[in-house]
């Protein structure tokens, strides 16, 4: 008994030693942010209007704290305005492009080439940077021989570009974009939707996105007769919202943010699924980003056409002349490291039973096969809910064989699951191991004291009649006082 207390509290006070260590640590790295770094409050000091941020010659990755962009003492950052509010060039004119910016303390910058120090939030653009796209000659799809990657991003200066996502188009329709959800992701900083999406691929006049078109195309596929099902899901304007594959709260800054708003990263999707199950999906992986601070590598994309087999109308539907297809399913592959998952939707609410429904997996549904981090339980309630666009998970190597996306590595796990019986056969190994150890010091413990009383027995010049107790009964004495 004593041998196991004393290698319990042995136990608990190593532990909780090391907690100490932790604990001091981070108070301690408090206390430098605060004596030496820089932070900016991205809910007071960052705005629409604050430049765009650059380090290494990559849009700035943060790192956030509490809700503050942290820098340390001297870290120098690039800050970029197509044009900037408060500060001249040597001609008196407005000043245009960048200033290279010294974090000194608290939230300010010495700006080099104004030798002057500014709190951050005065550190403001007339206008940011716009949208460019970039078509490279890089294929994407492997159905697709004139799918390629096109990369939509900031054109700074003459000579640097710098990307935010990457589409994979065909001319008339995106297969996917390709980005990066970060870690830090929230929805901090105040941002508000452009009116326009930037279009420099579609003809504008067009406007295929209108409820005038929309309604049109689908009154030619019914000859004019819209069943009533159908009919119902008009609202606010139409059908079919402009589905964004790379969500614009997937990222952090207003600048980004507004990026995604080209039709390069859109696709018809039904109001119903866009609202319902399809911003479960966005929420709960970007949720499973920061909750588990990891970056998400991520594809967005579309497979499939839509048909009105359900009615009797077995017609492909495009939203424009052979242009814009309504996808089939809606899909977000997310992966870290050597794990990844797959989640789909269907973007048609027409499916009525269950045999309609397994027409729609591509792949086996694994969605009842583990437990699911917390942040996907919204997703979870709803997921088999028709009219908001039934969903599901699969694996992604499974996925990738009928999806074939050139560029992604074969995963070797399932990510955002939690491995239940992983985690009991571990716990059962830890206690083991623990009961082992306790009984061996404590057998060890009891030997130990036994042959001391021998020892002091033999050796010490105690009258030698004490020699003659009887050992065994001495053992047996033993045991009672220690066990
Ligand atoms: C977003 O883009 C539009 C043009 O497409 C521009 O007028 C607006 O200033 C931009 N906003 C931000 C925060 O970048
Ligand atoms: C499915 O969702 C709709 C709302 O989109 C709701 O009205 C309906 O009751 C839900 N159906 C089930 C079976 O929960």
């Amino acid at each position: 008994m004593k041998a196991f207390f004393i290698f319990s509290i042995f136990i608990v006070f190593s532990l909780n030693s090391s907690n100490l260590i932790e604990a001091s640590k981070d108070s301690s790295e408090e206390r430098d942010d605060k004596s030496k770094g820089c932070k900016v409050d991205l809910k007071t000091s960052f705005s629409e209007t604050s430049p765009l941020l650059i380090q290494n010659e990559k849009l700035y990755q943060p790192k956030i704290k509490d809700k503050n962009l942290i820098f340390s003492q001297n870290e120098m950052i690039e800050m970029y305005c197509e044009e900037w509010t408060n500060f001249v060039d040597n001609n008196n004119e407005p000043l245009k492009g960048s200033v290279i910016a010294i974090c000194e303390n608290d939230n300010n910058f010495l700006i080099q080439s104004q030798n002057t120090n500014f709190p951050f939030e005065e550190l403001k653009c007339k206008n940011l940077p716009k949208f460019t796209r970039k078509q490279t000659i890089t294929n994407c799809y492997n159905e697709d021989n004139d799918a390629v990657l096109h990369e939509i991003g900031y054109q700074i200066d003459n000579n640097r570009f710098l990307s935010l996502y990457e589409s994979c188009f065909n001319g008339h329709r995106t297969w996917y974009t390709k980005y990066t959800i970060d870690k830090y992701w929230n929805n901090f900083v105040k941002f508000t939707r452009p009116l326009v999406f930037e279009n420099d691929i579609f003809d504008m006049q067009k406007n295929y996105f209108s409820a005038n078109v929309q309604k049109e195309n689908l009154g030619k596929i019914f000859s004019g007769n819209l069943p009533s099902e159908i009919q119902e899901l008009y609202k606010n304007g139409g059908f079919f919202n402009r589905g964004h594959l790379a969500a614009s709260s997937d990222f952090i800054f207003p600048s980004n943010k507004n990026l995604t708003f080209h039709l390069i990263n859109v696709a018809p999707q039904w109001k119903n699924f866009n609202e319902g199950n399809w911003v479960r999906i966005e929420t709960a992986t970007a949720n499973y980003a920061a909750r588990k601070s990891r970056d998400l590598t991520t594809y967005t994309g579309t497979y499939g056409v839509i048909n009105f087999k359900a009615y009797g109308v077995d017609k492909d539907f495009y939203l424009g002349d052979s242009i814009l297809p309504v996808p089939m399913l809606y899909y977000r592959i997310i992966i870290n490291r050597n794990k990844g998952v797959v989640f789909l939707g269907l973007n048609d609410p027409f499916p009525t039973n269950t045999n309609d429904i397994e027409n729609y997996k591509i792949c086996q549904d694994i969605s009842d096969k583990y437990s699911w981090d917390k942040s996907f339980d919204a997703w979870n309630m709803h997921r088999q809910n028709i009219s908001r666009g039934y969903s599901y998970a699969c694996e992604l190597n499974e996925f990738l064989d009928i999806v074939q996306i050139s560029d992604i590595k074969q995963v070797s796990g399932v990510l955002g699951v939690i491995r239940k019986d992983h985690f009991r056969k571990n716990s059962i190994i830890i206690i083991c191991v623990a009961v082992i150890l306790t009984l061996t010091a404590g057998i060890s413990l009891l030997f130990c004291l036994n042959r001391r009383k021998k020892w002091l027995n033999c050796c010490s010049s105690k009258p030698l009649e004490l020699k003659t107790t009887n050992n065994y009964d001495r053992l047996v004495e033993d045991h009672e006082q220690h066990i």
